[in-house]
């Protein structure tokens, strides 16, 4: 990642490889950076823009040489779209592509500026810039391997500028955050045939040494002994080991103790109820939860924030196998309750029961959960949103305020009672799945039964782990998503807001 700082010169004035200036649709007549641009090259910004039909619109880019009629040597426009109601979720893709611009086009250094993007943006602008520049090429061999050339980017935020300690603030947090992001993509993008529960365990180790985390890995044997029934059965069908992966970050006197639970089913081809080769072909992402509270809280610990945060991740594969569990078994849970199973492949909740089970012994203020746990959930509210289940309305207020105030995507599901029936089982005290209908519902709703009266969310994040469609700030693949809200969440939590 390049240098990032801050500017409060005149971006017109700064010598860099390319300048790119974000400009809103309504205000692109008057906008003063673009005036003055426009006045340094004789009125060829506004005839390329008209030329190009550039309008400012969200996603459009201009780019044009200067010919030496500016001190930068490229100058660039991005589109934002209208400036009312501009916030995180786009302030993030609009530095995206402003930072993927300079890189593509090769330049060293870059220079980003605005007019119109309220001062209290900077965070998710420089958030945007520096996960735009993400790449996960690692498996690439060919001249596509190309390094990014850029190491130095500068942000001008103009007129709406913080105080400067406020904005050096924001920028730390921005770059703490962008890094925890990248590690949680990189976890994502990582084939399973890499990323087994093993590895993920190694990993989990090294950001714990990294971060001053104390870390516990429980193995099979240590994981029976704590009656680990629903997470061992889903590990029983394959070679690869499971691990249940426990971070803790406690500093003195912390606010609160939050536990935040992971989903790490490093792939899921269904089990016996096998998915079929599309339902599979991206199940290498169904750690993506996993991922997600492990990155946020070395992060959180990165920042030294005055909470206490445990992430749980309950890690295996879920394979068919002579050794598979079976349709009609009956489990007994971390937590006593025994579950028949109905379908293999609606595992990744009893995965979430006994890691559930586990981060309630730890007496904690609020218990949130990430998790790729439903397709329905992404037939409910599309591939880019997470929705939010939870037990307690102070919670899911102050976590979904977290979310967007971090620029991601969530909505707000239910947890109908009535749907709860579908549930009983003849012969357990349970069963693993419902009817189609309402079926993220129905995983919520499975989860609620193992929490009690614990505040709890939560997220099922099936939708947004992982796009085939690129969007400034995020590329095709695993996207880190829920890292920068939980980050936000905890922040908040420290200074006592939530
Ligand atoms: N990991 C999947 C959910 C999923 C689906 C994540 C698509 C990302 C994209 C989960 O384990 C699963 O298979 N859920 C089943 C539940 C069903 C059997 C009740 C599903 O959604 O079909
Ligand atoms: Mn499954
Ligand atoms: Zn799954």
């Amino acid at each position: 990642m390049p240098e990032l700082s801050l500017s409060a010169g005149n971006p017109l004035e700064t010598a860099v490889d390319i300048l790119v200036l974000l400009c809103s649709e309504d205000q692109f007549a008057e906008d003063p950076l673009i005036r003055a641009a426009d006045a340094s090259l004789g009125g060829a910004l506004r005839q390329a823009a008209a030329d190009e039909r550039f309008r400012a619109k969200s996603g459009q880019t201009l780019a044009l040489h200067t010919l030496g009629r500016m001190p930068a040597a490229r100058l660039a426009l991005v589109g934002c779209g209208p400036s009312a109601g501009f916030a995180a979720r786009d302030a993030r893709p609009a530095a995206g592509r402003a930072a993927r611009l300079a890189a593509t086009a090769g330049a060293r250094s870059a220079a980003v500026a605005w007019s119109f993007v309220p001062a209290a943006l900077l965070q998710p602008l420089a958030e945007g810039a520096l996960l735009g520049l993400y790449r996960f090429d690692k498996y690439l061999t060919s001249d596509r391997k190309t390094p990014l050339a850029l190491t130095a980017l500068t942000l001008f935020p103009g007129a709406s500028k913080l105080p400067d300690d406020e904005a050096e603030a924001a920028l730390a947090r921005a770059r703490n955050t962008a890094r925890a992001v990248a590690r949680a993509r990189d976890l994502v993008n990582e084939p399973a045939g890499q990323l087994t529960p093993t590895r993920l365990a190694t990993e989990a180790e090294r950001w714990a040494s990294e971060n001053g985390l104390a870390i516990e890995v429980l193995d099979r044997a240590a994981c029976q002994k704590l009656g680990m029934g629903l997470f061992l059965a889903v590990a029983q069908g394959s070679v690869e080991p499971p691990r249940f992966i426990h971070l803790a970050w406690a500093p003195p006197s912390p606010r609160r103790r939050v536990v935040l639970v992971g989903k790490g089913v490093t792939f899921d081809s269904g089990g016996l109820s096998l998915k079929t080769n599309d339902g599979m072909l991206d199940m290498k992402t169904d750690m993506a939860g996993a991922a997600a509270v492990l990155a946020a809280i070395a992060a959180a610990a990165a920042e030294r924030l005055p909470v206490e945060v445990h992430a749980l991740a309950a890690c295996t594969e879920n394979m068919p196998s002579g050794s598979s569990y079976k349709l009609g078994d009956v489990l007994t849970s971390m937590a006593g309750k025994t579950v028949e199973i109905t379908n293999t492949d609606a595992e990744g909740r009893l995965t979430l029961a006994d890691a559930i089970t586990f981060g309630l012994a730890l007496q904690p203020d609020l218990l949130i959960d990430f998790a790729t746990l439903t397709g329905a959930c992404v037939v409910a509210l599309g591939p880019h949103t997470a929705g939010v289940m939870s037990n307690d309305e102070p919670l899911a207020a102050a976590f979904l305020s977290a979310a967007s105030a971090a620029g991601e995507d969530v909505w707000r599901l239910p947890l109908p009672p009535r749907l709860a029936d579908q549930l009983k089982s003849e012969v357990a005290d349970m069963k693993n799945t419902g009817e189609r209908w309402g079926g993220a519902l129905t995983a919520g709703l499975f989860l609620k039964e193992f929490v009690g009266t614990t505040p709890w969310a939560h997220v099922d994040i099936a939708g947004p782990a992982s796009t085939d469609k690129e969007l400034g700030h995020v590329g095709k693949g695993g996207t880190g998503f829920a890292v920068a809200a939980i980050l936000e969440f905890l922040r908040r939590t420290a200074a006592g807001l939530s």
